[in-house]
């Protein structure tokens, strides 16, 4: 399976950044073997599509676990179809910490995302104090048991170590491996043979010089990418770096 190798825009990015998203979309690599998307954020999303012309996925970072309501200033999944959005991420420990998420929400949200045929990016991982516990499987399980949507088509797993957002820090390969492979047992055990079907992408502090590795690793099928997608020149490496 070629890597995926999706950019989280977050709260960056203005019209001029536009630009960034037709180059990558101007690239091979868009074409070629390793797909890529951009979630910008909700306001480029939709000169976002129209620049990518269909070679760059376009997403939003998140949505409502409702289709539409008294709910100011939120947005909806069938709103990110009707753009012409194709994912949407779910859960990213960002909105879990700032808008005090719970896995119920997170679930909710990614109905909300499958009901609309958007496929579903779903954020778990565990905080620094989890990990050096040793407490990272029993998160991960938890997360899982409570976020997971009723099926697994459409759907993305994103491993993202709370603590190696944004700090230049990433678990050695072989904790990458061990959590990978966690998920997926989970995955299987829930869903069953569909389970194999889902892809797991890794998270966290990925770069152009530590992509390689880390797409190397066993079942990390892409990775979801902060700091480093926002120019086309970044994530264009971490695309060229795909085995
Ligand atoms: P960074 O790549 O900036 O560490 O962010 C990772 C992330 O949170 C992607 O969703």
């Amino acid at each position: 399976m070629p890597a995926l190798i999706v950019g989280n825009w977050k709260m960056n990015g203005l019209g001029e950044d536009i630009a960034e998203v037709a180059a990558m979309a101007g690239s091979s690599a868009a074409k070629g073997r390793s797909g890529i998307w951009i979630a910008p954020p909700f306001t480029l999303i939709d000169r976002a599509v129209i620049v990518s012309a269909g070679a760059v996925k376009i997403g939003g970072q998140d949505c409502h676990g409702n289709a539409k309501g008294a709910h100011t200033g939120c947005v909806s999944a069938p709103m990110l179809a009707d753009l012409g959005a194709g994912f949407v991420i779910v859960g990213h420990s960002e909105r879990r910490r700032d808008n005090g998420e719970t896995d119920a929400d997170v679930r909710a949200k990614a109905m909300a995302g499958r009901a609309a045929e958007l496929e579903v990016i779903l954020c778990i991982g565990e905080t620094r104090g989890q990990r050096d516990s040793g407490q990272t499987e029993a998160v991960l399980s938890s997360q899982l048991a409570g976020s997971l949507p009723d099926d697994a088509e459409g759907l993305i797993i994103a491993y993202e170590p709370v603590w190696a957002i944004g700090t230049g820090l990433t678990p050695t390969l072989g904790d990458v491996e061990t959590a990978h492979a966690h998920i997926r047992s989970q995955i299987v055990a829930r869903f069953g043979p569909a389970g194999h079907g889902v892809r797991i992408l890794y998270g966290g502090s990925v770069t152009p010089a530590n992509a390689g590795d880390l797409l190397r690793v066993a079942d990390v099928g892409g990775v979801l990418v902060g700091g480093a997608s926002l120019t086309a020149q970044s994530l264009l490496a971490i695309a060229a770096a795909a085995p």
